[in-house]
């Protein structure tokens, strides 16, 4: 039997991920969202889309939560996305509203579920999530980390004149502006981009990465970034449903490892079946470790606001 995913929001980015997993044959699709008509004409629109791609998934719009039911993977995309000049931590409060409200349905409707929470701010989203649906912290995680990682590649490549295939790249903290892109572990073929550029071009292409966001809302004016998200989101389920065991940069719950309890922050993870499998911890330099500590503060004082 095909693998059931359900996105909550039907927007921009959750329309982009159902897109993807629906031509890529990757499982059967449900895309919810509180707008009438509008999960029911997009899911309608990809269908149409499935014999072009040469595939057989079934995509079902809806505005009933009833619908999620025994859901394997569920994407919580609903929520509001930031306006110029706002930033992502400026979204808290009106997204947890919508993020909670999911996260109890999902627990409902679909107990054995794996959750990626992408809804701003994504770290206490995922945070929120958790603890709301009570599910096992490897079943709840959130994406960020593989996004922030395809930019910093991008521009990477860019300026290398290398394919941004053969570049990998490793970030770790919150998906904000203090997120910690990692040049120590950023290789192109393995050899680290350390040795291939002056330090002054690698630290204006992470200054680059922490407003990759801030720069594409500046450029669409109203709405964020979307094609890239969906692309991450979609690398994390197909190593959940492929068992791929991927490493990738996540947000996670930590507890005590990076020296960090009871937060949810991007670190590297094995992504698998079970969900996260286990959280790879690195020895950071000492300005390394410094920059996610303050990070994991910024993170941890939206939690405090949330009081969760
Ligand atoms: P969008 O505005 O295009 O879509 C959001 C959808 O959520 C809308 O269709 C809206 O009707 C729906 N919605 C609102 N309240 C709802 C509720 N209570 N129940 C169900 N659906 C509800 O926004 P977009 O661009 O798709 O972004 C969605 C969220 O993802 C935003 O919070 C954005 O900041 C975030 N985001 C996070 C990224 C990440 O890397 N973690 C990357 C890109 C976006
Ligand atoms: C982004 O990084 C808005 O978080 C979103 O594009």
């Amino acid at each position: 039997m095909r693998k059931k995913i359900t996105i909550i929001g039907a927007g921009n980015v959750g329309a982009s991920t159902a897109q993807l997993i629906a031509k890529e044959g990757l499982a059967d699709v449900v895309l919810y969202d509180i707008a009438e008509g509008i999960p029911q004409g997009k899911a309608l629109d990809i269908a149409e889309a499935c014999p072009l791609w040469g595939s057989a998934v079934s995509v079902k719009g809806t505005n009933s939560y009833s619908d999620i039911k025994d859901s394997d993977v569920v994407v919580i995309t609903a929520g509001f996305p930031r306006k110029p000049n706002m930033s992502r931590d400026d979204l808290l409060h009106a997204n947890a509203d919508v993020v909670k409200a999911a996260a109890g349905a999902i627990a409902k409707l679909s107990p054995n579920a794996i959750i990626i929470v992408v809804t701003n701010p994504m770290d206490a989203m995922a945070q929120l999530a958790w603890k709301t649906t009570e599910f096992s912290c490897r079943r709840v995680m959130g994406m960020g980390g593989v996004l922030d990682a395809a930019r910093f590649r991008t521009f990477l490549a860019w300026e290398l004149n290398v394919s941004p295939e053969d570049i990998e790249a490793m970030l770790l903290g919150g998906h904000g502006d203090q997120m910690v892109p990692l040049p120590r572990f950023t290789t192109v073929k393995g050899i680290p981009v350390t040795e291939l550029m002056k330090k002054k071009r690698i630290d204006a292409l992470i200054q680059r990465t922490r407003s990759g966001g801030a720069e594409i809302v500046g450029l669409l004016k109203s709405g964020s970034a979307y094609y890239a998200p969906a692309a991450a989101t979609f690398q994390m389920i197909r190593s959940i449903l492929h068992d791929e065991k991927r490493l990738l940069p996540c947000a996670a719950y930590l507890n005590g490892e990076y020296g960090v309890k009871d937060l949810y922050v991007g670190v590297p993870v094995i992504l698998g079946k079970e969900g996260v499998e286990k959280v790879v911890e690195i020895k950071l330099a000492k300005e390394e470790k410094a920059m996610f500590k303050e990070s994991c503060v910024s993170v941890r004082k939206l939690i405090k606001k949330l009081a969760i």
